[in-house]
């Protein structure tokens, strides 16, 4: 951690006193060394800051480097019931010294954290596979989708992320030029109220939002791979952390399930109580076909898969077989039950309404405050403040965005950026993120907007 000229917080040694100078250099070089090392062995990198962290601890909403300066972490959702958790610690060392195996055989945690998974999803989807991760669950959700309709096309967002298979890379425009896209896949606009085709206050944003998925329901018709499966990540991730119009998936789940489509939500971002409730459809009120997940359901251990109906899996289960080996194992099991005991017994719902209701109104002060700020959105830890450089067009302010999560690395805080133009800056801390932490971040956001 070379180059901050914050105090380290986290440590006995006081911020660049003279006597330091010395030591910083080491450790400067000692940085310098590793990211050449990283950059010979792993090739080009995809480090976050242009000055990267090298961290060498965390716990609960916090990150400690190699000097011991502590950042608040306001960006990782995967150690969502808090970095290193204690009990999620204690149950992957408990259960990893007494049996891990794959899931061909009986045992009584895999099938517990199934049964848990089922009983937090409407009743009809009451049948869990277990994958490593969520690009795995997504790629068998979508083998699901075309065994139960016998097509093959998929309606996305653009703009999307769903993982990195072959397959699913196909889905994933964000990262997929429009001329790459296979013929099977139709993207169709995001329900962005703040600058897609229907805006805040137009009564039937979610209708006509939902209206594109007919329409590209038609033309994979049209094209010939008709379609298996509309799948929408329910906090739009990719493109920002939105808020769709409350009716929107109704309207959309609708046209698609006419369309003779199965409905995916991709939950690998919006579950596990992110967005306040437990499962990011939860608000907009529908039942999905098929249900993904991943991310936070280890807390940072490969745990993932998919929760879907009896009538789907057994429809899969006719033609085709899937096994992983990893997937689903006694140690994944008993983490994943950890983090769920943790939702629950520290009431991380509720806690995520009330700090994400505190986090969001203090955003949207700044807001009235600092012109570049265009709009504040996401739902519950998950939120995006939208830069412009002007308010009229909306232009976004991409460049100025860029660096912001340095400057705010600098004083401590870890936020990262999001959207379609690279100029949302996406603040989705762990859980167990708190009042206090959401005033330090503001702070710092206050004072790095004010010197923007
Ligand atoms: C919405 C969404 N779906 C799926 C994935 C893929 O998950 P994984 O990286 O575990 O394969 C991601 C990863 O960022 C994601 O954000």
């Amino acid at each position: 951690m070379s180059g901050s000229s914050r105090s380290r917080s986290g440590d006995t040694r006081p911020p660049s006193l003279g006597a330091s100078t010395q030591a910083e250099d080491v450790s400067g070089a000692t940085q310098r060394a590793l990211i050449e090392r990283r950059r010979k062995s792993m090739g080009a990198n995809l480090l976050f800051y242009r000055d990267p962290v090298h961290l060498v601890r965390g716990e609960g909403v916090w990150l400690f480097d190699d000097e011991n300066c502590r950042y608040l972490d306001c960006y990782n959702n995967v150690p969502s019931v808090g970095h290193c958790n204690a009990r999620v610690v204690e149950a992957l060392k408990r259960q990893a010294g007494v049996l891990n195996t794959h899931t061909r055989y009986l045992h009584e945690s895999v099938v517990e954290y199934a049964e848990r998974l089922a009983s937090s999803l409407p009743a009809e989807l009451e049948m869990c596979v277990f994958t490593c991760t969520g690009t795995e669950a997504n790629e068998l959700a979508l083998r699901l989708a075309r065994a139960a309709t016998g097509r093959r096309g998929v309606v996305v967002m653009e703009y999307s992320y769903h993982g990195n298979s072959n397959l699913i890379a196909e889905l994933s425009t964000a990262g997929l030029p429009p001329e790459r896209r296979p013929d099977h896949v139709v993207a169709v606009e995001p329900p962005n109220l703040y600058r897609g085709p229907y805006r805040a206050g137009d009564p039937l944003a979610g209708e006509s939002y939902g209206r594109l998925v007919a329409a590209a329901c038609r033309e994979l018709d049209e094209r010939g791979p008709g379609v298996s499966a509309f799948l929408c990540d329910a906090i739009f991730d990719s493109q920002g952390g939105l808020e769709a119009p409350v009716d929107y998936f109704e309207h959309a789940y609708r046209y698609a399930r006419t369309a003779g489509a199965l409905c995916i939500a991709d939950e690998v971002q919006a579950g596990f109580a992110r967005t306040g409730t437990m499962w990011g459809f939860e608000r907009y009120g529908v039942t999905p076909d098929i249900v993904t997940f991943g991310k936070p359901a280890g807390n940072g251990h490969p745990v993932a898969g998919l929760v879907t109906s009896r009538k789907i899996m057994e429809r899969f289960a006719e033609s085709q077989f899937y096994f992983n080996t990893f997937g689903g194992n006694p140690v994944a099991a008993e983490v994943g039950c950890a983090v769920l005991d943790e939702i629950t017994e520290r009431e991380l719902i509720r806690h995520v309404v009330d700090v994400g209701g505190y986090l969001r109104s203090r955003l949207e002060e700044l807001a009235t405050k600092y012109e570049i700020v265009g709009n504040v959105q996401g739902l519950g830890l998950y939120q995006g403040v939208e830069l412009v450089s002007d308010r009229q067009s909306l232009e976004p302010a991409a460049h100025q965005a860029r660096r912001i999560p340095d400057a705010m690395k600098k004083e401590g805080v870890l936020i990262g950026l999001s959207g379609r133009y690279g100029n949302v800056l996406k603040i989705r801390p762990p859980l167990v993120f708190d009042r206090a932490n959401a005033d330090q971040l503001l702070d710092v956001l206050d004072r790095v907007l004010a010197a923007a």
